[in-house]
């Protein structure tokens, strides 16, 4: 159950938790047009919090919008506020941020292009997503059996609600099966990206990630090749198949959700040594810092609440 906090934004106002309610014939619920962000705040150690990467986050769910020639009735700089606001109104210092855009009642039928587009921003406090012994020790993943949404039935660059279909189809697969988290291949069978988190392998010192072909461009995704950098490591971004991540000798995903949660087993493979390895180690390290205000680099990432 998500822990309930006293108030929601929507559509500009913050109202009670109770009431943010819509009609059964919102449109979004029907055809599943909509769009969503998942950014969290972190306490830092002074006790002062911040949203991560919130200006790239509202960055990307314009543009998950635009795609979707959805159009959001209020600028960028008030979604921002209204981002912190939530956190400050609910007494919350750290936490999971959903803005959510979506189609109202009104018109039915697929071309219904009157109804109102509108805006919820929600927060709540939430642990880690894969758990913190996944965190700790690793997860067991699996290759699924579905493939990634191709790049021109679902619009893979738009956080799209309908996108997820693919994604809770996989990821349930996964979970039945015994496994924590699924590992999707592209329609041309190459490494795409997991349920809800993009991948990295490591082999032989060298730090790779599958290109964004068909994969959301992640935040954190990001956040990682630039903290390798700061390391003096280059990630390359490459194709490559299934079986080359059996024989990666590190694995891990990178999502707001996840966070960077590493893999140790893959289709009854044992990934390297079976347990977290030295870079995904220090990109935890690295990445915990910086979400913290520890970090001397990317003060900028850090939106104060
Ligand atoms: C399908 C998918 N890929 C990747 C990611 C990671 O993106 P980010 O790091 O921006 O949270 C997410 C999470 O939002 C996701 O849902």
């Amino acid at each position: 159950m998500v822990q309930k906090v006293e108030k929601i934004w929507l559509d500009g106002k913050m109202i009670p938790w109770d009431e943010a309610n819509v009609h059964v014939l919102t449109h979004t619920l029907h055809y599943g047009l909509g769009v969503f962000e998942g950014i969290r705040c972190y306490e830092g150690d002074d006790g002062r919090s911040a949203i991560f990467r919130l200006q790239e986050h509202i960055d990307r769910l314009y543009d998950s919008a635009h795609i979707l020639l959805m159009e959001i009735p209020f600028p960028k700089e008030e979604l921002f506020e209204a981002c912190k606001e939530i956190f400050r109104t609910n007494k919350l210092k750290a936490g999971y941020l959903r803005p959510l855009v979506f189609v109202g009642d009104g018109e039915m039928g697929l071309y219904a292009t009157s109804n109102r587009i509108r805006v919820a921003v929600i927060a709540w406090p939430w642990g880690t997503y894969l758990g913190d012994e996944g965190v700790k020790n690793g997860i067991k993943a699996k290759v699924s059996s579905y493939t990634r949404n191709h790049i021109n039935c679902m619009m893979t660059k738009s956080k799209a609600v309908a996108n997820y279909v693919n994604s809770i189809l996989a990821k349930r697969e996964a979970m039945l099966g015994g496994y924590e988290e699924t590992i999707m291949l592209d329609t041309e069978g190459y490494v795409s990206e997991a349920s809800g988190e993009n991948l990295f392998m490591v082999r032989r010192g060298q730090v790779i990630t599958p290109l964004t072909t068909s994969a959301l461009h992640g935040i954190t995704r990001d956040t990682v090749i630039e903290l390798l950098k700061d390391r003096g490591a280059s990630v390359k971004e490459a194709h490559f198949s299934r079986d080359e991540l059996y024989i990666a000798d590190e694995i891990f995903l990178t999502g707001t959700a996840a966070e960077i949660t590493p893999v140790r087993e893959l289709d009854h493979r044992r990934i390297g040594v079976g347990k977290p390895g030295p870079i995904t180690q220090q990109v935890q390290k690295d990445f915990h810092d910086l979400v913290r205000g520890r970090g001397k680099k990317h003060q900028e990432w850090l939106a104060y609440l």
